[in-house]
């Protein structure tokens, strides 16, 4: 029997967790006996993405992209964990109805102001500095989910509670058997 794959989209601000959780994630299904493949925003962009900018259009190209392949591993039986920001509802919402495999949105919404707070790679404060422009959150938009699957909030909740909620979840769909 062909084994049940599926795309977990998270979607959030720069800073909110989305690698912190894919990567935290990814392991646990793997151990499950699930093939997991995990297409980060960052990895993505150096490779697959590579001279795409942070215009609405090439943000909309990268997603696209990433909801294409996704999609390929996810018809085959792989979970693909996606970890880029995502910010417009309207591809977001375009590569679900696209998807083959059940797509499950996880919001991770975490308050611009912690996520500019960690600013792990300094860009928050170029951007406020004016130095990076269209930044996410800053001088650009993002748009949260209307009904996502789940929300977690990193604000709140470790980490490893909101795995253990995510597989919860996946657990309740019977999507990791
Ligand atoms: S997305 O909008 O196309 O989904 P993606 O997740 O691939 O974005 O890339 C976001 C990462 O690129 C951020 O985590 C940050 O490290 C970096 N980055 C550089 N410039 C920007 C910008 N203008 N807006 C958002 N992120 C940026």
């Amino acid at each position: 029997m062909q084994e049940q794959g599926f795309i977990l989209w998270f979607t959030g601000y720069s800073g909110a967790g989305k690698s912190t959780l894919a990567n935290a994630i990814a392991p646990k299904l793997r151990a499950l006996g699930k093939r997991t493949e995990i297409l980060d925003g960052d990895e993505v962009r150096e490779n697959l993405s590579k001279g795409l900018g942070f215009s609405k259009e090439d943000r909309d190209t990268n997603i696209r992209r990433i909801g294409f392949v996704a999609n390929l591993l996810a018809r085959n039986g792989v979970v693909s964990v996606t970890a880029a920001i995502s910010p417009y509802r309207q591809i977001r919402d375009e590569i679900r109805s696209k998807s083959q495999a059940p797509f499950i949105e996880i919001f991770v919404d975490t308050p611009l102001e912690l996520a500019e707070s960690r600013d792990p790679k300094g860009l928050y404060k170029k951007a406020r500095a004016g130095q990076i422009q269209h930044f996410t959150g800053v001088s650009d938009p993002y748009e949260p989910p209307q009904k996502p699957e789940i929300t977690v909030r990193t604000a709140d909740e470790g980490i490893d509670a909101c795995v253990t909620r995510i597989l919860a979840y996946l657990r309740s769909r019977g999507l990791t058997g």
